[in-house]
């Protein structure tokens, strides 16, 4: 385990900010994880995982803990299902295409969405109908303050629509060493009701979908939709989708006949932020080199040598004009340091 002084953390963050680690540490085993936690001289600790849920503001004086833990490993398996325990450290999309490769069935909805594992059961990552609470198990942590290792079951997660404990009580308390997850090894529960990938399919005559079509589709949509982190700097979606009122959706159909939205239950209904943004003017606009991406209005990106605060600056501003023409709240999902 070393120190490193005064690092860039521009290919440390998927939206590219050139933010500045005054101490970073990497950590590729739990032994070196327990140790840094123990070092005197740093009381606190900042922890990074794959970097694609954060936009950095400015540079980090406290050190940075870099996890960076590898492995895959099967725990149990039967004929029918397989529990696997995946390292933090380990990608998210690789971890995907593993489970494809092995036919085990369950995350395939999930492919390619940026970050790493360790770090994907703090927002419950989702897409196209899936979550990862639907194949989740428990992960193991390391508690910052005890150093002791704990077991955290799914229902002790409380998760919820890019939310879970992480986020919320437990939020800097914990660092997630790893992950383990059920998966099918037959009979595998597909979801394809998604409209999108509905289409992906049939456009491609696909009537009797494995899990490698689905995840083909979705790399296929996401490919299409989202920008490639490698390519121009981004976070996925910035905001969250608001939850508004019947009542409040009521109002905003009867202008906007076509709003897309999601029923959540008899008195709320979720509406697409990015559909809000893209009403706006703001799909495809860019300001300086911070910007808004041109398929999905919900993606803010650095085209090149953007600032977080330049960044942040946009998302106010779209927050603000959202908030006057509909009268909604809209939330970054991002987090903002
Ligand atoms: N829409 C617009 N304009 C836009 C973007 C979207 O009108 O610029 C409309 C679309 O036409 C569609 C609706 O909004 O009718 C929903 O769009 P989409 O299917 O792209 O999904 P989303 O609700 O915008 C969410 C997730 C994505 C995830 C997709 C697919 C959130 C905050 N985002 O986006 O997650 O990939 O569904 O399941 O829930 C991420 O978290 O980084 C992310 C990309």
């Amino acid at each position: 385990m070393s120190i490193q002084h005064n690092v860039s953390l521009k290919k440390f963050n998927t939206f590219g900010i050139d933010a500045t680690a005054k101490n970073f540490i990497s950590i590729t085993n739990i032994s070196e994880l327990l140790v840094a936690l123990q070092l005197e001289e740093f009381p606190e600790y900042f922890v990074l995982g794959g970097g694609s849920n954060m936009l950095l503001t400015k540079d980090i004086e406290t050190p940075i803990l870099h996890i960076n833990t590898k492995g895959k490993r099967i725990v149990i398996q039967t004929e029918e299902e397989v529990l696997v325990e995946i390292q933090a450290g380990e990608n998210w999309h690789e971890f995907v295409l593993w489970c494809i490769e092995n036919d085990f069935g369950g995350v395939e909805n999930l492919s390619l969405i940026p970050g790493n594992v360790g770090t994907s059961p703090i927002q419950n990552i989702g897409a196209y109908g899936v979550e990862l609470k639907d194949t989740f198990v428990s992960c193991s942590v390391i508690d910052i303050e005890t150093l002791e290792q704990k077991i955290f079951q799914l229902e002790d997660c409380k998760f919820g629509y890019r939310n879970s404990i992480f986020k919320n009580e437990a939020k800097g308390k914990y660092i997630i060493t790893s992950v383990v997850f059920r998966l099918t090894r037959k009979n595998h529960k597909l979801n394809t009701s998604y409209g999108a990938i509905q289409q992906e399919l049939e456009s491609n005559h696909i009537t009797n979908p494995t899990i490698k079509n689905v995840s083909d589709a979705v790399i296929a949509i996401r490919e299409r939709k989202l920008p490639n982190p490698k390519e121009i700097g981004n976070s996925g979606s910035f905001f969250k989708n608001p939850v508004i009122s019947k009542a409040d959706f009521d109002m905003l159909q009867e202008n906007h006949k076509n709003v897309p939205h999601y029923v959540v239950s008899d008195t709320e209904i979720k509406v697409p932020a990015g559909w809000l943004i893209e009403q706006c003017g703001f799909k495809g606009k860019r300001f300086g080199d911070a910007g808004v991406h041109k398929n999905q209005a919900l993606v803010l990106v650095n085209h090149d040598n953007a600032t977080g605060a330049e960044i942040l600056a946009l998302a106010k501003k779209i927050q603000a004009t959202v908030l006057e023409k509909f009268n909604i709240a809209i939330e970054a999902e991002v987090n903002v340091i």
